[in-house]
């Protein structure tokens, strides 16, 4: 069993929170700003809950994929994102680790929050390093984990620190996750749609043939389906200003349509096209007709440029027919999550996922070891005890 947050003793301790803020940033007035807040939102009410419970909390998080210390990928403006979300005073300290952090924490008062530097600024952190955890663990008497989008990343805080805390489990977002994402694999209703996009087919393959066990139909957009289109079809014509795929990405797609046929599941491919960069008309009403009739749906990756105005149509009408449907609608992926959001019709979605290569990797029956970790060696530890 994994325990939940409102399993654990709180007040009164130290709680270390892995959290993924690995968000979007854009420069306003030349000053970091988080451009796309969805992470951090979905993570308050595990924040807020133990801060009503009395504890100290001391949140970790990665963001980007730095290079050791690099003040781009510093978690500042996370820090005063947070601090207004709050409403409250949200301390940066300089380092995750070492004896000024320490320092820090020992002197933290009950429901006082601090936030702690990038923990990539450590190349141990993805090292999953033993004696870096052991830094962090200086700092906590309990482990929740709330990071759902860096859960297939066997770390040090995600992985190795947890084993040396007992008295941990997640928090509210990864329970929510589990949930939506769960009952994708556990029965979906039928008709099961899933709807992808995105450029590359190799990227998706096996997302794809994972999902041919559960789904009736696979609806591709996205530069992806021009593969899928030249491999169904030798009259296939590729629009002038798109990019040719790489022989082997026609290949990926041909040994997908092949799978689609042995496991009985319809695969719709875009029968028009604007410019290439989005799906056309006839297709927006080829993929609405089975949105129309689903029970289940699940969509990553958007069906066009859609950041581009005029290769949006396509992605938004998509979203706003899903949106329509009384199916089980989840989304997962941030370009899809935020087309979403963009098109207006985030509210109406059951679930927009926080986790892109995690959500994938769990519907593919992959284990997500930031998970499994804290039930596999909470076992360990009561028999050791
Ligand atoms: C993500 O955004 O997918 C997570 O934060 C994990 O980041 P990573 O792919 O750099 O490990």
């Amino acid at each position: 069993m994994i325990k939940t947050i409102e399993e654990l003793q709180l007040t009164g301790k130290r709680v270390f929170l892995r959290l993924d803020f690995n968000v979007p940033l854009k420069e306003v007035d030349g000053v970091a700003t988080v451009a796309d807040d969805t992470r951090i939102r979905e993570s308050l009410p595990t924040i807020q809950y133990a801060l009503s419970k009395g504890a100290k909390i001391i949140i970790g998080s990665h963001l980007g994929r730095p290079n050791g210390v690099d003040p781009k990928f510093s978690l500042e403006p996370i820090a005063t994102h947070l601090s207004s979300l709050l409403n409250m005073d949200v301390l940066l300290t300089d380092d995750c680790v070492g004896d000024g952090v320490e320092m820090i924490v020992s002197h933290l008062k009950v429901s006082q929050v601090i936030l702690l530097e990038n923990l990539r600024f450590h190349p141990e952190e993805e090292k999953n390093d033993s004696t870096f955890a052991h830094q962090l663990a200086k700092h906590a008497d309990v482990y929740v984990t709330d990071a759902f989008g860096t859960a297939h990343r066997k770390h040090a805080s995600t992985y190795a620190l947890p084993q040396l805390i007992s008295n941990r489990g997640c928090g509210f977002l990864i329970q929510k996750e589990l949930k939506f994402l769960g009952a994708l694999i556990n029965n979906p209703a039928s008709p099961y749609i899933a709807i992808l996009g995105g450029s590359k087919v190799a990227d998706k393959i096996k997302t794809i043939e994972s999902l041919f066990l559960q789904v009736d139909s696979v609806l591709i957009g996205g530069a992806m389906a021009h593969s899928f289109n030249l491999a169904a079809s030798s009259d296939y014509e590729l629009p002038k200003q798109a990019k040719r795929p790489k022989p082997e990405e026609i290949e990926h797609a041909k040994h997908i349509i092949e799978k689609a046929a042995k496991h009985e599941v319809k695969l719709f491919l875009p029968i028009d096209t604007i410019d290439g960069f989005d799906i056309g008309p006839k297709t927006i009403e080829l993929f609405k007709t089975q949105i129309a009739k689903a029970k289940t749906i699940f969509w990553n990756g958007p069906l066009g440029m859609f950041e581009k105005p005029e290769y949006s149509k396509g992605t938004f009408e998509i979203a706003s027919a899903m949106a329509e449907t009384s199916a089980l609608k989840v989304v997962g992926g941030g370009d899809s999550v935020s087309a979403v959001v963009q098109a207006g019709v985030a509210d109406k979605m059951d679930h927009l996922s926080t986790g892109g290569g995690a959500s994938l990797e769990f519907l593919e029956g992959n284990g997500l070891p930031g998970i499994e970790v804290l039930e596999v060696f909470n076992k360990a530890t009561s028999k050791e005890l």
